[in-house]
């Protein structure tokens, strides 16, 4: 089985970046803690702030690959491109947020991908992502 978790702008200062919203955690220190968990697992990692690099990488693992674990950043509330992608792949997308988006400001609250998904994880911490990757286990059955 092969995850693919994706992430988007800002996400690269994790651990640095309003640590009382994201935490203090780099993804870099939280990934082989979540290989650890899944060792039957390929869970493949990458990270970009430009949006057409989401896309590219999308593209190139979701007729392979058996799901997506995505956190689109500040795309996930603008991008009519990334819906457009996510629905073009065969793969199911999992929409993750590290914070609860509907307890922030109001421009949060809307998702341009959340239609286009399997399902929506929010408010977790780092913790979204394993909880993410369990949809996609469970959806495969
Ligand atoms: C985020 C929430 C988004 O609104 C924000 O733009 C991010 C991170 C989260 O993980 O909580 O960059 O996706």
């Amino acid at each position: 089985m092969k995850i693919l978790i994706v992430n988007g702008p800002n996400l690269n200062l994790l651990g640095v970046r309003e640590p009382g919203i994201y935490g203090s955690n780099s993804f870099e220190t939280y990934l082989p803690e979540l290989r650890k968990k899944y060792q039957d697992i390929t869970i493949e990692y990458y990270q970009s702030n430009i949006e057409g690099e989401l896309i590219n990488k999308m593209q190139e693992v979701g007729f392979s690959y058996d799901g997506i674990v995505l956190n689109a950043g500040a795309y996930t509330h603008t991008s009519i491109a990334l819906q457009d992608c996510i629905r073009s792949l065969k793969c199911p997308v999992v929409e993750v947020h590290i914070s609860n988006v509907h307890s922030r400001e109001e421009f949060r609250h809307k998702s341009m991908i959340s239609s286009a998904c399997l399902g929506v994880i929010c408010g977790f911490g780092l913790d979204s992502y394993r909880l993410a990757i369990e949809g996609i286990i469970s959806n495969i059955g």
